[in-house]
């Protein structure tokens, strides 16, 4: 494994780790603003946790947290941190129950926010209500916030630890104040993952108890002219054509805007791709529904049962994620485990899966701990001794998320709560994430951000061989994985000194 493959797969882990985090975090708080009875039940579970471990915030405690497990469930329920899932299909694929084939290569859309949103599988999907899944009133197939799968989030385990950890020291330490005026969040027209539009904003307090030749010219002209005027008239009618596609195929579909399709909205910036899809997924009936990205098709799932199929059962046909990577104009995203297809994602997957081990993850729990610390800290310096203020959440878990990203992934002890231009607060800065359509329309995404988080990762690979330094992150089992082949079973064997010739 390259320095090149280990720095795009932290870069995407970095990127795929820090919004969706942040964002489930602070809709958790927000939500549990609105709700006295489960805000009380939520900060009893975290406290009696912590009794049982004597008031020491371990991997242990975290697990014991279970109705704060029911809260954040809901929020993945409600907001999920990615609003769809994306599939190609990779083999003809008959439409069980149908005469119809799903044709190779058609790409596939699961629209996440649209299911979990849909009365039919959550009744009041409005309502965020964590004991709907004590009480059985969701189906479980349709609830797949991490995706499901041979390709679901590789990291879930610590995307949960980590929204759990900002949650127990939120509500060990401060009053969330109930404000019975709070509306739904209104979603907003931009980002990846779900976002409130103009912040999450809750009211803290502090707890007592803790802390030129002419002629020829022109008729070159009116030659480039007529050709123009053909070329016009041949793409539009292969466009008008082309937008037939699901109607020929005999496929139920959306009746298309020409010439952008769905994203007709997300031209207009009204709405991202994620909401542009669910409102497709409101206005519709069929369990498949053709639609359109510009002018290539694509296929939107509104079955739970299918579309888990398709994740699981018959994951041989539906392998890929379907976006284009150009290797060379792509630097950053060639080789990264989320774009990579067939045998060559496989063969990356399987040796990463064991960074995310529980054992790894409780071997890294205590960095995650001190961030929360240093959350605490700053939030205590905000707010008055006396009465509450209102805190803009998101921004103060975003900061909490790029530090434990920071930490468990690179090793870098930063606290951007205090130190906020700091190298990878540089680097988050830079991040402009491509927005879905334009990875799904193969346009590309090339930016500066990768190529610092590379210069970053050399260097600190190069000083901890240097100096024979062995810590406890992602960067050090990637670091295994390039000298010694694999990454150790042995949960308490952080070396990563070369053995023979391994690495590169
Ligand atoms: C609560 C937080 C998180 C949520 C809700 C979330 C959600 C998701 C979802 C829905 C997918 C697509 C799964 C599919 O297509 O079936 C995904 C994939 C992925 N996630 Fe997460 N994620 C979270 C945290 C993280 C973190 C912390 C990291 C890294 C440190 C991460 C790394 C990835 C990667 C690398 C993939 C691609 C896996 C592959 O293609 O093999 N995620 N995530």
């Amino acid at each position: 494994m390259s320095i090149e493959i280990i720095a795009t797969n932290l870069f995407l882990f970095y990127v795929a780790g820090y919004e969706t985090t942040a964002s489930i975090a602070s809709f958790t708080a927000y939500e549990l603003s609105r709700f006295p009875e489960t805000l009380e039940k939520a900060q009893r579970d975290v406290r009696e946790a912590m009794e049982k471990h004597n008031n020491k915030l371990t991997y242990e405690t975290i697990q014991d947290m279970k109705y704060l497990d029911l809260c954040i469930m809901e929020t993945t329920r409600k907001y999920p941190g990615l609003p769809i899932l994306n599939r190609q299909c990779t083999h003809d694929y008959p439409l069980p129950d149908s005469d119809l084939v799903i044709k190779s290569g058609t790409p596939v859309i699961i629209s996440l926010l649209g299911l979990h949103r849909d009365e039919k599988y959550f009744p009041e999907p409005m309502l965020w209500d964590p004991e709907r899944f004590l009480q059985g009133r969701y189906d479980p197939v349709a609830f797949m916030p991490f995706g499901e799968g041979p390709r679901q989030c590789i990291a879930q385990r610590l995307g949960k630890i980590i929204v759990k950890v900002a949650l127990a020291k939120l509500l060990l330490n401060f009053n969330i104040e109930f404000n019975p005026v709070r509306k739904e969040i209104e979603i907003a027209n931009y980002g990846v993952p779900i976002m409130a539009k103009g912040g999450i904003n809750i009211r803290l307090s502090k707890r007592k108890e803790i802390q030129s030749h002419l002629s020829a010219i022109a008729l070159q002209l009116v030659m480039f002219l007529l050709l123009l005027l053909t070329a016009c008239t041949a793409a539009f009618f292969y466009i008008k054509w082309n937008y037939t596609y699901w109607q020929r195929k005999g496929f139920p579909y959306y009746e298309p805007k020409i010439p952008f399709g769905v994203l007709d909205e997300v031209r207009k910036r009204k709405a991202t791709f994620g909401i542009a899809v669910s409102d497709v997924y409101r206005n519709t009936k069929d369990r498949v529904v053709g639609i359109y990205l510009m002018t290539r098709p694509a296929l939107l799932v509104r079955d739970a049962h299918l579309a888990r199929d398709m994740l699981t059962r018959d994951f041989e046909s539906f392998h890929d994620r379907g976006i284009h990577v150009d290797d060379e104009k792509d630097p950053q995203s060639s080789g990264g485990v989320f774009f990579l297809k067939g045998l060559d994602w496989k063969s990356l997957r399987v040796k990463l899966t064991p960074l995310f081990t529980s054992g790894k993850l409780k071997a890294m729990f205590g960095t995650v701990e001190d961030v929360g610390d240093k959350m605490v800290n700053y939030l205590n310096a905000q707010l008055p001794d006396e009465g509450a203020k209102e805190v803009e959440m998101k921004s103060v878990m975003s900061t909490f998320a790029i530090d434990i990203i920071a930490s468990v992934i690179l090793g870098l002890e930063v606290d951007s709560f205090v130190e906020p231009n700091n190298a990878i607060r540089n680097i988050s800065r830079k991040i402009n994430l491509p927005t879905l359509e334009r990875l799904f329309m193969r346009l590309g995404w090339r930016e500066e951000a990768p190529n610092m988080m590379r210069d970053l990762v050399k260097q600190t690979i190069q000083m901890r061989e240097a100096h024979n330094i062995s810590r406890k992150d992602m960067l050090q089992l990637l670091m295994q994985l390039r000298n010694k082949g694999e990454i150790n079973a042995d949960d308490n064997d952080w070396s990563a000194t070369k053995v023979g010739k391994g690495g590169q």
